[in-house]
This record gives C-alpha cells, sequence and structure tokens, in this order.
C-alpha cells in the first residue's frame, strides 16, 4: 500500500499568489493554524501579471471618484452579470486593503503632495490604479510575503494536490504529492481556501506559466461545486507577438494608462474607428484630447486604447485579419511618441514602465523609447470560476472556500484591468476570515482512508501503463493538442460549430489522456506533472466551450460571430456547470439576482 504523512491544521489555503497569502494571514491572525500549499516557489504567481496598478477609489488624483462610480464602472464592464455583492464590498474595501499593504511595506509611486499616485486604466472613469511603475503585482505580492513568513504559517512549496477530501457533504482535507520527490501527502483541515489562480496553460498563446492548469477550478468541481460562467475568458489586448518564444508575454495597459496608443500597418490609430454606442459620451474624439486626459485634464475623454479589454482585443484582431497589422502577426504599440509631448521622454517612459524597458530590450532587442512594440492578444484571465457566497467566499460545498481569479462573480461578463489585484486582497481576506470562523465553529471532520488510497491509485496510474507501450499517449503530445483546440476553435471569435467541434475534440483528448503513459520514477518527472495537470485541463477546457456554446449571445469577453449582438434573453441568466450524477458536465441556467434599489440607483447616476 501507498505510504503518505498526515498533517494537521485548522485551515489549508492552496495557492499562494495574492489570494492565497492574504487568505493565510487573515487566518493564522484569527488563530487558526494555516497551511499554505503552493505548486510553484513562494512568491511565483500569476499575480506579479498584474502589472499595471490595483484598482481602488481613493480619489487621491481626481476626487470625483467614490467607490460608488469604482462599483457602477465594475458593473458595466462585467455587462451586469455580475455578483453585486461582490462588486460592492469589492469597491467598497478596495481603498483600505491598499493603505493596509501601505502600512506593511508596500511602496508606491507617489502624487506631488506625497499621496499614493493612481493611473488611467480601460473601463475605469477616473484615475484609480495605485501603482509601482509597472511592478505592483511584483510589490504586492513581496509585501505579502514578508508579512506573511511572520505569522507562523507552514508554507509547502512545490506541491502539486491532485484531490479534495470529503466528510459526505464538508470538505475535510486534500491530498497532494511534493513534485521533487513524488511523496504523497494528507493535509487535514477543517476548512480549505482554494486560491490556485487561472487556466491560462489551456490556450497555446498566454500570459499565464506552466502552473495555471485549472486545478482549483476541477478540484471543486470534482468535489461537488459549483462553477458559473466559464465562457468568459479575458484576453488581454497587448501580449508580445515577437520573437516566438516570447509569444503572450503580457505588455502592460499600464502603457496605454501612460499615453501609449496603437496603430495598424499603415500608422492609423484605429481604435477610433469604432466605438461603443455605452462609450461614446466618455470617449475623446481626437487624438489631442486623448492626451490631454492622459496628462491630467479633467475635462477631457479617455483616448480610446482605454476601452475595455475585449473591445481592444476584438479591434486588433480585426486588424490582424484584414492584412493591417504588423510583420509578425500584431499591431504597433507606440509610447515612443511622447517624445513629441515630454521632454526627456526616454527617461520618463524609463521610470514609469521600467519592466517594460527592461523585457523588450532583453526578449526583443527593441527599445521603446525609441521604437514602437509589436503586440497582439494573449489568454490571460477567466473571470469563470468557483461560484462562491459574495459575503464568505464559501463555494456550494460546505467547508470549501475559494478566493481570486479561481473565483467567480466579481467581474461578471469581462473584468476591468486593475480590479484582479483588489480582488486577490479584498476577497483573500474575506476567505481567512470565513474559513478561520467555519473551522472555529465546526471543529474536525473524518478523512477516509478508501479515499486517500483511490485518489493516489489515480494520480499514479500514468505509471502502470509505461512509456508508448500499451496504447499509452504522452502527455505533452495531449497538453499541445488541447492548447490548438482551444486556441483555434474557443477564443476571442467563436462560432456554434467551431465550439461543437472543440467539445468533440476535447471529448477525444480525454480518451487519449486516460491512456497516457510515463516511464521513470517519481523524482523530478515532468511528464508524470503534466499527465496529472490534463485531467484539470480538459475539465476546465469543457466547461468553457460548454458554457460558451449556451451562451447565444455577444457580451462582455464572450464574442461569438453567429450571434454578433447582445440578447436580452441572455443578459437574464448565469451560467452553472456541475458534474451530474452521471458523471456528465450540466450546464444550468440560473437566473441573474435583481439587483436592490439602492444599487440601481448608483448604476443609473454613473450612466
Ligand atoms: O496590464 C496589466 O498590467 C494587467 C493588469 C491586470 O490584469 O489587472
Amino acid at each position: 500500500m501507498e505510504q503518505y504523512q498526515t498533517l494537521e491544521h485548522d485551515v489549508v489555503v492552496i495557492g499562494a499568489g495574492g489570494a492565497g497569502l492574504r487568505a493565510a494571514i487573515e487566518a493564522s491572525a484569527a488563530g487558526c493554524t494555516v497551511a499554505l500549499v503552493c505548486k510553484s516557489l513562494l512568491g511565483k504567481a500569476h499575480t506579479v501579471m498584474a502589472e499595471g496598478g490595483m484598482a481602488a477609489a481613493m480619489a487621491n488624483v481626481d476626487d470625483r471618484d467614490s467607490w460608488k462610480v469604482h462599483f457602477a464602472d465594475t458593473m458595466r464592464g462585467g455587462q451586469y452579470l455580475n455578483n453585486w455583492r461582490m462588486a460592492q464590498l469589492h469597491a467598497q474595501e478596495a481603498p483600505a486593503r491598499v493603505r493596509e499593504l501601505e502600512a506593511w511595506g508596500a511602496v508606491f509611486d507617489r502624487t506631488k503632495d506625497g499621496r499614493i499616485l493612481q493611473r488611467n486604466f480601460g473601463g475605469h472613469r477616473y484615475p484609480r490604479l495605485a501603482h509601482v511603475g509597472d511592478r505592483t503585482g511584483l510589490e504586492m505580492i513581496r509585501t505579502l510575503q514578508d508579512h506573511g513568513i511572520h505569522q507562523g504559517i507552514d508554507v509547502f512549496m512545490e506541491m502539486t494536490v491532485v484531490s479534495l477530501l470529503k466528510d459526505g457533504d464538508r470538505v475535510v482535507g486534500a491530498l497532494g504529492y511534493d513534485r521533487e520527490r513524488g511523496r504523497f501527502r494528507v493535509w487535514k483541515a477543517k476548512a480549505v481556501v482554494l486560491a490556485t489562480g487561472g487556466v491560462g496553460k489551456a490556450f497555446r498563446i498566454t500570459s499565464n506559466s506552466w502552473e495555471y492548469t485549472g486545478d482549483g477550478h476541477a478540484l471543486a468541481y470534482e468535489a461537488g461545486a459549483d462553477l458559473l460562467d466559464m465562457e468568459f475568458v479575458q484576453f488581454h489586448p497587448t501580449g508580445m507577438v515577437w520573437p516566438p518564444s516570447v509569444r503572450g508575454i503580457l505588455v502592460t495597459e499600464g502603457v496605454r494608462g501612460e499615453g501609449g496608443v496603437l496603430r495598424n500597418k499603415d500608422g492609423r490609430r484605429f481604435m477610433f474607428d469604432d466605438i461603443p454606442d455605452n462609450y461614446k459620451n466618455q470617449t475623446a474624439r481626437d487624438e489631442e484630447e486623448g492626451w490631454r486626459y492622459v496628462t491630467g485634464d479633467k475635462n477631457a475623454n479617455r483616448p480610446p486604447e482605454l476601452l475595455t479589454r475585449d473591445h481592444v482585443a476584438r479591434c486588433i484582431n480585426r486588424e490582424v485579419k484584414a492584412g493591417r497589422g504588423s510583420p509578425h502577426g500584431g499591431v504597433f504599440l507606440d509610447i515612443a511618441w511622447i517624445k513629441e509631448k515630454v521632454a526627456n521622454s526616454e527617461e520618463h517612459i524609463k521610470k514609469k514602465l521600467p519592466s517594460m524597458y527592461h523585457q523588450f530590450i532583453t526578449l526583443a532587442n527593441i527599445d521603446i523609447t525609441k521604437v514602437p512594440m509589436e503586440v497582439g492578444p494573449t489568454t490571460h484571465y477567466i473571470m469563470g470560476g468557483v461560484r462562491v457566497d459574495g459575503d464568505t467566499q464559501m463555494s456550494t460545498v460546505p467547508g470549501l472556500f475559494a478566493a481570486g481569479e479561481v473565483a467567480a462573480g466579481l467581474h461578471g461578463a469581462n473584468r476591468l484591468g486593475g480590479n484582479s489585484l483588489s480582488d486577490l486582497v479584498v476577497f483573500g481576506k474575506r476567505a481567512g476570515e470565513y474559513a478561520a470562523k467555519w473551522a472555529k465553529e465546526k471543529g474536525a471532520g473524518t478523512t477516509n482512508s478508501a479515499q486517500v488510497e483511490e485518489a493516489m491509485r489515480l494520480a499514479l496510474a500514468p505509471f502502470d501503463r509505461g512509456d508508448g507501450g500499451g496504447g499509452g499517449e504522452n502527455a505533452f503530445a495531449v497538453q499541445s493538442d488541447l492548447q490548438g483546440t482551444m486556441q483555434d476553435l474557443v477564443g476571442i471569435v467563436r462560432t456554434e460549430n467551431e465550439m461543437l467541434r472543440a467539445i468533440e475534440e476535447v471529448g477525444q483528448l480525454k480518451s487519449r489522456a486516460a491512456k497516457v503513459g510515463v516511464s521513470g520514477h517519481r523524482e523530478y518527472n515532468p511528464g508524470w506533472h503534466t499527465a496529472i495537470d490534463l485531467h484539470n485541463l480538459l475539465t476546465v477546457s469543457e466547461a468553457i466551450a460548454r458554457a460558451a456554446v449556451e451562451r447565444k449571445e455577444s457580451r462582455g469577453a464572450q464574442f461569438r460571430e453567429d450571434f454578433p449582438e447582445k440578447s436580452a434573453e441572455c443578459a437574464k441568466f448565469n451560467l452553472i456547470l456541475r458534474k451530474g450524477a452521471d458523471g456528465q458536465m450540466k450546464v444550468v441556467r440560473e437566473p441573474v439576482k435583481p439587483l436592490p434599489s439602492d444599487l440601481q440607483q448608483i448604476i443609473d447616476e454613473n450612466k
């Protein structure tokens, strides 16, 4: 029989980006023993890819800002499919979370009078992103890590969790293995918080690194939790496109926030070409007005480069498809042009965007202070995820909480840039607080050794099949084929026929994944790790495609060529995905919860 080590904590947090760290700090502060389990090294998280800042209505740069405007912007960005309670709490609590980070030692850029500086970002009416250059996510992680390591949290690095353990309906722990040696561990817990981030590795072009294989989504789904609105995948408009080895790496929206403009191969600012009706009153009518906005003229309108990400990504896609793109299949993003306006522009750009300068000079031999970058859309974020209660972050499975990207609701059909960092700390804190409360109230459940043994057997099955023998498939080949399917058939522009084909292909890939074999032993075995990731990737891919087929309209991040308009009927529901008694994935429509009148009034006033 397989051996495993058993550890006991009040709260186990799976994932150690911004949400996981913040949840662990809160649960620990509430007096709980806490395990923080991460797939990679502590501090290596997709949080660092939110570079341009953290959205919070502090009104430091424009005193017209308030939580109400932030709430209205978030709801409009999400096309009103958001969990309004989460959008309200997020807008109300984000400023306090920024100040808390500052108190814990985070460094921010400053206004002339010493307040935290805030910059413009797409879809935010006022300059709202507290930032430090273009390294805000990194600074957040550094601060939370520095603070967290003094709280007595037990950190487990380079561990993959393969299954949640249940006692009846309730989650009571997790089974995982260490990636170096392949030895199993059981973490018994009174409450479990998922903070595993997103699913980017289901697509070929992504800003996500290898860890982001939808683990938390799939763990929750298998444990019986509901997933919500999985069709909404965000394609960030600006990722690197050249050279091929760095395709997909993020180019922060902060470049556009600082005045960067998008041009096609003819030098035309194509973003002026079609501005959606609901943004017409807030979008600059010419280049000069856009620049005035960027440089702080409160009466000017935003440049069209700062429309929401879904719209900008589609416009770039259109230019490339029409043959007006850059040499390597993107468009041009130009910040160097500001030399016409700013004295000493090279130093200015290096100060505002130090990482972008460094990234392009080292990876592409491009000096962004002198010439434009080539950029194109990259899979960045999933708005869909584990359905949670807005206040407590508990999923539909008792004892299982979720926060950050793995949780759904706050962003609706499309997330505004910068709302991710504030999401992580607002709801990370709440998840930690309520997981601790649950742990204290409910006490320990019982883990079941038969469940543990079955989960270990499944995890080890690829070794029984061997490498290439007995019909053994290669894990990397299956993963690569899946990425091709999702990129080509469930990408920025979708159609029913292509997505039905994707669902069929995912089914075939599942059969191939069931035959994946690996050779060698468990130590340092990347083929085995990938074989385990496949189950999660296939689960989330199926969920994305099934939900996208069911939503027969274009809304937020989902654009359907066969249904290019929003539909009043589809505005009325969110989509739930859950595992049926027959083991098959079910898609269920759930009516959108009506807004209370006070929140509706805020939206009406801010239209
Ligand atoms: O462009 C960016 O800096 C990304 C920010 C975000 O996704 O929130």
